[in-house]
């Protein structure tokens, strides 16, 4: 029986495909109208010269940046997504699990100015990937994590733990994924941990959602 982080990556090479499609075909709404235009609104206004996009699946933000003139690198653990966001023409894109990143064990280059993860930290042990890409940025560099909003995702339960997402409404082939559901402060706590201080912290809204889309935080 795997460990959950493994059993996590371990869903993408399962979902890669369904990902692609949902994420292409513009089929997730809160990405739609909400959360895609708050990661990048958040990167532009940073005016970043290099990005390292964390956990990057099939590349649409990369993309996004290189079409805006940045200078973008991607790295991901799913062969399968990181062949469909270089076949979709972003280069270059790394293969590395977040394991190998921590040790340091695969060179993706340093002095990013900018560090962006979106809904990509799913895994319970994020401190030392997160200290890992501390020493990849640039003095001055700053750390920008969208995620799911734990108080709209806590479903009564809000508590650090895993959970799984069973992808119902999603068209294709999914395999449940397994996540780790962190409160706010425990996100705080990560940063704090990794040694990074918040800068700002935002909760991308739709005006018509009671709850917000997304929770996303600056840190430097
Ligand atoms: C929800 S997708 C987000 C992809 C992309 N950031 C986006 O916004 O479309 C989560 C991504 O995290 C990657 N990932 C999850 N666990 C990982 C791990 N342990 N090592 C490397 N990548 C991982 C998956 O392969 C997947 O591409």
């Amino acid at each position: 029986m795997p460990n959950p982080e493994d059993a996590l990556l371990h869903s993408w090479q399962h979902n890669a495909q369904a990902w692609i499609e949902a994420v292409r075909g513009g089929a997730i709404e809160s990405r739609r109208q909400v959360t895609d235009s708050a990661i990048l609104l958040a990167t532009l206004g940073r005016q970043p010269e290099r990005v390292l996009d964390l956990g990057c699946g099939e590349g649409w933000l990369l993309r996004a940046l290189a079409d805006r003139g940045i200078e973008v690198t991607g790295v991901d653990g799913d062969v399968g997504l990181v062949e469909a966001a270089r076949a979709a023409g972003s280069t270059p894109v790394h293969q590395a699990s977040y394991a190998q990143l921590a040790a340091g064990e695969v060179d993706i280059g340093h002095g990013y100015t900018l560090i962006c993860a979106n809904f990509a930290l799913l895994q319970q042990d994020i401190i030392p990937l997160l200290a890992a890409m501390k020493a990849r940025l640039a003095p001055g560099g700053v750390l920008v994590i969208q995620t799911l909003h734990p108080w709209s995702v806590a479903g009564g339960n809000y508590q650090d733990g895993w959970r799984e997402e069973p992808f119902t409404g999603f068209a294709g082939d999914w395999q449940p994924m397994p996540w780790y559901f962190r409160t706010l402060a425990s996100w705080l706590n990560a940063l704090d941990m990794a040694g990074f201080r918040l800068q700002s912290l935002q909760e991308p809204q739709h005006p018509q959602s009671p709850l917000p889309q997304s929770l996303l935080m600056i840190a430097e």
